[in-house]
């Protein structure tokens, strides 16, 4: 199943009521929330005070957190209403006890890969995991552009999945637009993050210019 799960780091901060009940009447059904630690990536976003507020405005979407924080498991307990928590290889010390640690409370759970880092280092995890996130950015910003080896690394991550007979979700986060959406579906992604495409400009008409596009 496609998913679109449009992300709070580039939504208005002085509306994200009205914005997120835009995005929703628009027909999205998951909001992708990007916890950044100003460690593991160099920017500082929001939290677990944001992430209870928004939440509280919206009990039931689906909240899909992105977590670029060092160790996060450390705040597991504070994002136990999320639906998935996707935490970083790059930033787990111990990433099976954390992926472990996470279903455990009841959550989906998500590995993501920075750009450089090889599809090849999920292999040991594949098994556990409810999705995958291929960061086709740099980690720690919105705005940026999508980088196209991306794509290799989609079809390969599915290759590896369809060896195993696994059928795990693989998610797209950094410079989606709706120009380049069609490859990133071709290749097998299935969840789209996408932010400044979303909030900036007509958020209804860019919603639905996704979803037709995911249909
Ligand atoms: C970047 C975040 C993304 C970001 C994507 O580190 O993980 O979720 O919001 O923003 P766009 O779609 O503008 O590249
Ligand atoms: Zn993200």
């Amino acid at each position: 199943m496609n998913i679109l799960a449009p992300s709070m780091l580039s939504i208005d901060f002085g509306n994200i009521e009205r914005d997120l009940k835009e995005v929703t009447l628009a027909g999205a059904d998951t909001i992708h929330f990007d916890v950044m630690d100003g460690m593991f990536v160099p920017n500082i976003s929001f939290g677990q005070p944001v992430f209870k507020a928004v939440r509280k405005l919206m009990p039931d979407i689906a909240l899909d957190v992105h977590m670029m924080v060092q160790e996060p498991t450390r705040y597991l307990k504070d994002f136990e209403s999320a639906d998935i928590m996707t935490i970083h290889l790059e930033a787990t010390s111990d990433v099976l006890k954390s992926v472990k640690e996470i279903k455990a409370a009841g959550l989906k759970v998500g590995l993501a890969l920075k750009p450089a880092t090889p599809v090849e280092e999920l292999l040991p995890y594949l098994e556990e995991l409810d999705m995958v996130l291929l960061m086709s950015v740099e980690p720690g910003f919105g705005g940026q552009s999508f980088r196209p080896e991306t794509l290799d690394k989609i079809r390969l991550a599915r290759k590896y999945m369809q060896e195993r007979s696994l059928d795990i979700d693989i998610e797209i986060d950094g410079g989606v637009t709706s120009d380049n959406l069609p490859q990133i579906l071709e290749a097998g992604a299935n969840v789209i993050v996408t932010g400044s495409s979303i909030f900036n400009g007509n958020i209804t008409d860019n919603v639905k210019r996704f979803l037709e596009i995911m249909r």
